[in-house]
């Protein structure tokens, strides 16, 4: 209850603080230009990291409450291995805001992006191995006359663990360009996970999960305001901080809160966009700097997005994807001639817009985020009812 109120008056602060930054924001140059609307004025960008900070100044002063049992009777142990969980994570979300900041203001390049999440998940790593170290999976009951009840998978397990905050961060940044859809996405995965925590309240995991409510309130709070800002017609942009900040606050609790699979259920849409993109993400395909859709300033609508290139010149893997896009019918080819090749950006965006034809940006947006939604409610019924398939209860 008292990280609820405190999540509260963090929603208050950041709806008043956000539009008072903005300014000063476009004068140290921080602004990004919306390329879907035919004014062309300065967006302040990056304001993800006021909602950072906001976050994690909840965070702080939140740290006594879980332990004021053990600070004022003073006659139980102190957990500290609780303690130094909750600091680890806290520790792994700064230091993405820090370094997802660092990103917005310098422009870093893509291997980079790779790398950062890797780093600042290490601190929640060394907490996991000190204070679990249980890296052995349940085997699904199909597949244990092969291998067993169990497995322990050993440091890939923590290989695994990393790639998840890697996956999470970018996955999140590479799902955007239209006005509300980063933050929209983050705040209906961090709705779902409150909600599953909560069922789970009553489970065996009930430290786990309570751990990561914690975490999750404050974030859907502060991300609430943000989106008030970001919605269409967006006044402030997100930044890649906010990608990072988001994706990895989702990393930290799913790890610690023992329930990564349940999180990967509620990140189906990002990893069919992930899936999706990788012809152009792995370079097998050329990639444009931006993916986002072409907006037409006549009919106020957006339309696909292209990428332009020769096909002779492609690789046998980047003709082979082109072939087996084109055959599943995925991509729009517009030109085919002896010279170019040229077909929509892979990005669930354009494939939306493929299907449904050019879209007002809001409706977009809207229809995106229902479908997140959907996929949530798909990812409740595989986690509650086709898993009794897998697991036993
Ligand atoms: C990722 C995507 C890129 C997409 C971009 C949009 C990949 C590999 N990269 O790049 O395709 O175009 O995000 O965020 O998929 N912008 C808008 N409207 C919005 C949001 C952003 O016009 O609603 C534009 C603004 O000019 C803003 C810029 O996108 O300044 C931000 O792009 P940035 O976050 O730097 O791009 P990436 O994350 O590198
Ligand atoms: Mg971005």
């Amino acid at each position: 209850m008292i990280n609820a109120g405190m999540s509260f008056l963090g929603f208050l602060l950041c709806l008043n603080i956000i539009p008072k930054f903005k300014p000063m924001f476009i004068e140290a140059k921080l602004f990004g230009i919306d390329m879907s609307k035919t004014s062309k004025q300065k967006v302040p960008e990056a304001l993800g990291v006021v909602c950072g900070a906001v976050f994690l100044i909840i965070l702080f002063l939140f740290i006594p409450i879980p332990f004021y049992k053990h600070l004022s009777t003073g006659t139980e142990k102190f957990p500290y291995h609780e303690y130094v969980e909750y600091l680890a994570a806290l520790l792994s979300i700064c230091c993405m805001v820090f370094l997802g900041f660092a990103d917005d203001v310098l422009d870093l390049r893509w291997r980079h992006k790779l790398l950062l999440p890797t780093i600042s998940s290490l601190p929640l790593l060394m907490v996991y191995f000190v204070n679990f170290n249980s890296t052995t999976i349940i085997v699904p009951q199909p597949l244990r006359g092969l291998l067993g009840y169990d497995l322990n998978l050993g440091c890939l397990y923590y290989v695994y663990m990393g790639m998840l905050a890697v996956f999470c961060t970018n996955a999140i940044n590479i799902l955007a360009g239209v006005n509300g859809l980063e933050v929209g996405q983050s705040w209906v995965i961090g709705c779902s996970v409150l909600i599953f925590n909560f069922i789970e309240l009553s489970g065996e995991q009930r430290d786990a999960h309570m751990f990561s409510s914690y975490f999750i309130m404050p974030f859907i709070s502060v991300t609430s305001a943000l989106l008030y800002y970001n919605w269409y017609p967006s006044q402030v942009f997100v930044g890649d901080t906010f990608c990072y900040f988001s994706g990895m606050t989702f990393a930290v609790v799913a790890i610690l809160g023992h329930f990564s699979k349940t999180m990967l259920l509620f990140f189906i849409p990002q990893i069919l966009n992930f899936i999706y993109s990788v012809p152009q993400l792995f370079r097998f395909v050329p990639c444009p700097r931006h993916r986002l859709p072409r907006f037409n300033a006549k009919t106020e609508k957006l339309e696909l997005s292209t990428t332009k290139f020769k096909y002779k010149e492609l690789s046998i893997i980047g003709k082979l994807l082109i072939n087996i896009y084109r055959l599943v019918g995925c991509i729009k080819i517009l030109d085919n001639n002896e010279e170019f090749m040229e077909c929509n950006n892979f990005t669930l965006i354009n494939l939306a817009i493929r299907y449904l034809g050019p879209l007002h940006e809001r409706t977009l947006v809207s229809i995106l985020l229902i479908f997140q939604i959907f996929c949530s409610i798909i990812a409740f019924t595989i986690r509650y009812q086709l898993a009794l398939l897998f697991y036993e209860k």
